[in-house]
């Protein structure tokens, strides 16, 4: 098996947590829940939950060294079988895929417009983004296919090859991207606004709903709950410290929120925008403020465009990648029928995903009040990820044999760190998660 190099771990799972999240989705709901305290809970979010289950799906794969479904049977003490069922959780990430693939399409047709002519009110923006959305399906499913062929040449390659490479070329750049752009935007003299809008807390709207916000933002932002860390981690060497690498991750992944959140408010606040725009802030808000900068808004919209282009694609192909490695091993398909099985799949869910939101299609693919694009996100953010995180939580802390798992943690970190990670990951995090799956879901509120 080809294993990734401890950079291209790195960088190959940075890549994975870096995408949409981070530059599109942190950005709005900290705007929603109105700046620094939001932040603060995100913070905690992160550090006491997300980082305690990236190391526990990191330590899982880094030792079994196999597809999730294999991972839960292998490591059980008892050997059960039915840990097998563990394998639902990669369906997550082909779910999350085929709608992440239609909002990527979105992006691309961003870039094509910053070349051409961006809208010259917020009105014709609006208008703009929403007839793009509930009218334009044959220019949807163009960009859809664009970005789903991508996807399925990349990960036809392998793990060395397709994901290592593109990770190490992608992330750079996009590195590089985000640096410029925070440049420009130290110079705006809004910026001074942003800085304070991020880290000044305001307590006032921090609620119920800002704390599953933040717990859901964490969850995702760190792509946990789909097997996508714990499949990743197969392939990470076996005497590479998993401790250090995940909490590299987490760091990369925090870091490129705050920038993208920093660069985007001083934008916004430079324009006299709001910061509470919500979804519509990436496609509706920015492109009339660059509009309003002539020729070097052009320029800065084509790179803005590109740095979510590439933090999505990295995403994109660590979101399927779990259930290639599961088709590969337990049903030994070879990797091409596995592209072929999985990528149609999600192509085909993807345009269910982006008729659901036309004007044309949207009755029929609406159930309970949902439609298909929603329902999709629900069942993986609001479902899946959770149960398979409380799954494996409960999995190391009650199925695994315990020593082994001191054993390997104390090679890498101080036993402190073990026993920290263990008590959390055993008694908080699983009723954390308990919480908040209950809760969106509606049973207590
Ligand atoms: N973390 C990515 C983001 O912030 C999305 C992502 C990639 C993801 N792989 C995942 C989310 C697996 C959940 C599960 O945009």
């Amino acid at each position: 098996m080809n294993k990734f190099s401890r950079l291209g771990f790195i960088f190959a799972a940075a890549g994975s947590a870096v995408g949409l999240g981070n530059i599109w989705k942190f950005p709005y709901i900290t705007g929603e829940y109105g700046g620094g305290a939001f932040v603060i809970v995100y913070l905690l979010c992160i550090v006491f939950i997300g980082l305690v289950v990236f190391i526990a799906e990191s330590y899982l794969g880094q030792t079994s060294e196999a597809n999730v479904s294999s991972t839960f049977v292998k490591l059980s003490k008892s050997k059960n079988s039915n840990w097998k069922y563990s394998g639902f959780m990669v369906f997550g990430g082909l779910i999350i895929l085929s709608f992440y693939s239609v909002v990527l399409g979105w992006i691309l047709n961003y870039i094509f417009i910053s070349f051409a002519s961006l809208p010259e009110s917020s009105e014709l923006a609006g208008s703009y983004f929403n007839s793009l959305v509930s009218q334009k399906i044959e220019l949807q499913i163009f960009f859809h296919t664009i970005i789903a062929l991508i996807t399925i040449f990349i990960v036809l390659r392998g793990v060395k090859e397709g994901i290592e490479k593109i990770n190490l070329i992608l992330m750079p750049l996009l590195g590089l991207i985000l640096f410029g752009l925070l440049i420009y935007a130290i110079n705006l003299d809004s910026f001074s606004k942003s800085v304070e809008f991020m880290f000044s807390a305001n307590w006032n709207k921090i609620d119920d709903n800002a704390l599953l916000a933040a717990l859901g933002q964490a969850f995702f932002t760190l792509s946990l709950g789909t097997g996508t860390i714990l499949t990743y981690s197969a392939s990470l060497p076996k005497n590479e410290n998993f401790i250090k690498s995940s909490f590299y991750v987490g760091i990369v992944d925090t870091i490129i929120a705050i920038i993208a959140g920093l660069i985007i408010f001083a934008f916004l606040f430079e324009a006299g925008a709001k910061s509470s725009a919500g979804p519509g802030l990436v496609f509706i808000s920015l492109p009339v403020i660059f509009q309003q900068w002539g020729v070097l808004g052009n320029i800065i919209a084509i790179a803005f465009f590109s740095a979510l282009l590439f933090a999505g694609i990295t995403s994109a192909v660590s979101m399927i990648e779990p259930l290639l490695m599961l088709f590969i091993e337990r049903f030994n398909m070879t990797r091409r029928k596995a592209v072929v099985i999985c990528g149609s799949i999600f192509y085909g869910l993807g345009i269910i995903a982006l008729l659901s939101m036309s004007n044309s299609f949207k009755d029929s693919l609406t159930f309970f009040g949902k439609n298909a694009f929603d329902w999709m996100d629900f069942l993986t953010s609001s479902i899946s990820m959770p149960i398979a995180a409380i799954m494996t939580c409960i999995f190391l802390g009650y199925f695994v044999d315990k020593n082994k798992i001191r054993d390997k943690f104390t090679q890498h970190a101080p036993k402190i760190v073990f026993d920290i990670w263990y008590f959390l990951v055993k008694y908080l995090v699983p009723f954390a998660i308990a919480i908040l799956l209950l809760n969106k879901i509606g049973v207590i509120k």
